[in-house]
């Protein structure tokens, strides 16, 4: 059943804004029925500045990137997007995130969409307030460390299948599979490792693990979403003389880790507590996750002296 929750916001859709429940699109348009909506999603952060969108040009040319992968003919432009996006900021206040995406809106019948116009929206809400209030089920919080399932049989985002850079409707079917068993197994988040059973990422998040030796790795990007936080942590972990290599991991350093924590848009720097079961290092959070998730917040509201400009401001109407 859709969601009629009474949320009272405008989305822009291709150069309009209409309200919230009009973005909509038919049952059988290609984005629904074959997952070939693309999109890029970024926070939306309360600064004495104002509300500052973080590192809009970098996920808007991730975006421009993943339509290209997918081979989406948008035709706007990075400057254009851009300007979109905060447009949309502007007449949403109070909005924590800001989501475009890149769709086929066109009902077709075959994999390869005749109509190959491609539809533009861009959402600027709170998705606490706006979309988990109105979901069923108790109140979730989010967990501040969590216990993590380590995922061998399947595989996401291969590069045989569909390009692990692309943000793609399609990509996250793997991840929506294996984190409800692991969820129902009583973890909070899944793992996965790559073709060559080397660690990866999540259904959502970058890895990053502090070895037994006190080496800080992250899984090298051509098998893994470039993730626009894991870029981040990796620049302030740099400017704060933390050396981090983009290096592959064996599953077996998980046990032996002393840090290990997952980055993304909505996680921020998530602190690994266990893998399997088997508690991680001997406190979490460990130092490095708690130096960079530090570093990391002061970034999002414009405090961090180097770093302001990640954000882009909106002032107000
Ligand atoms: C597969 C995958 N890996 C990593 C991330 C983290 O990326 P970002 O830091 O840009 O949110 C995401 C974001 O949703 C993702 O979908």
């Amino acid at each position: 059943m859709p969601n009629h929750a009474p949320v009272d916001r405008r989305i822009w859709l291709n150069g309009q804004f209409v309200p919230w429940h009009e973005a909509t699109v038919h049952v059988l348009s290609h984005s629904l029925q074959r997952g070939s909506l693309v999109f890029d999603y970024t926070g939306v952060h309360q600064t004495v500045r104002g509300p500052g969108i973080f590192r809009l040009d970098v996920h808007v040319a991730r975006l421009l990137h993943s339509c290209q992968l997918m081979g989406l003919p948008l035709a706007y432009g990075q400057a254009e997007i851009e300007a979109a996006i905060i447009e949309t900021v502007r007449a949403n206040p109070g909005s924590r995130a800001v989501k475009a995406s890149a769709f086929y809106a066109s009902v077709e019948v075959d994999v390869v969409p005749l109509d190959r116009r491609v539809s533009l929206a861009i959402a600027a809400y709170d998705p606490q307030a706006d979309i988990l209030a109105h979901l069923p089920g108790p109140p979730r919080a989010r967990p501040r460390t969590v216990r993590l399932w380590l995922e061998k049989k399947t595989h996401q985002r291969r590069e045989d299948i569909v390009s692990p850079q692309a943000k793609v409707s399609a990509n996250y079917a793997s991840g929506m599979m294996a984190k409800s068993l692991a969820l129902k197994a009583g973890f909070d988040e899944v793992l996965f490792v790559n073709e060559d059973d080397q660690l990866a990422e999540g259904p959502t998040t970058n890895l990053f693990v502090v070895d037994a030796t006190g080496r800080v790795r992250t899984p090298p990007e051509q098998r893994v979403l470039r993730g626009v936080t894991r870029l981040s942590v990796i620049e302030l972990a740099h400017s704060d003389g933390i050396a981090v290599d983009e290096a592959d991991i064996a599953p077996h350093e998980l046990t032996t880790a002393r840090e290990v924590f997952l980055t993304g848009t909505t996680a921020g720097v998530l602190p690994v507590e266990s893998v399997d079961g088997r508690p991680v290092g001997e406190t979490c959070p460990g130092p490095v996750a708690t130096r960079l998730g530090d570093r990391l917040r002061l970034t999002l509201t414009g405090e961090a002296p180097g770093f302001e400009h990640w954000l882009t401001y909106v002032q107000p109407q």
